[in-house]
């Protein structure tokens, strides 16, 4: 079985983006976290990572054919896509939202997240070893072993 792991935004640049908020790790560090973690639970990943909306969209959409749930951090469309959302809606996977930050402590327009009520799992403030407690705890989701 497979998840799809999709990344926002400017998470192309983790690792060099503002280190001091979202650390060192780079984005295959990430796309690496998460695989393990699927792995030593028998699920397999597929990753994306766009700067265009529309990409993740089609990518959400094509998770349909072949994808048990989605492992999700939205970045900065988290605060403003009705658009990301409905995809998600839409495709009725289960969802794990991500985020690197401690985003409920961070400035007023991160407060608001149009993922977080389609989304079953999630995980804000663990640096990306988050990715790796949010894809276990979406695998206990699917396999039946917890919520
Ligand atoms: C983020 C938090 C968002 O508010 C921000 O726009 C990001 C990254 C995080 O992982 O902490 O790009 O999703």
């Amino acid at each position: 079985r497979r998840l799809l792991l999709v990344n926002g935004p400017n998470l192309n640049l983790l690792g060099t983006r503002e280190p001091d908020v979202y650390g060192t790790s780079t984005l295959a560090d990430v796309e690496r976290i998460t695989t393990d973690a699927a792995a030593s639970l028998g699920f397999e990943v597929r990753a994306v990572q766009s700067n265009h909306e529309g990409v993740l969209v089609d990518a959400i959409h094509a998770a349909r054919e072949d994808c048990a749930g989605i492992v999700i951090n939205p970045a900065g469309l988290t605060h403003t896509s009705v658009v990301l959302r409905d995809a998600l809606s839409a495709v009725a996977l289960p969802v794990a939202e991500v985020h690197i930050s401690d985003v409920s402590h961070r400035e007023p327009f991160r407060q608001h997240s149009y993922v977080a009520d389609v989304a079953i799992v999630h995980v804000v403030g663990e640096g990306v070893a988050g990715y790796a407690s949010a894809t276990r705890r979406l695998i206990d989701v699917l396999t039946g072993h917890a919520e």
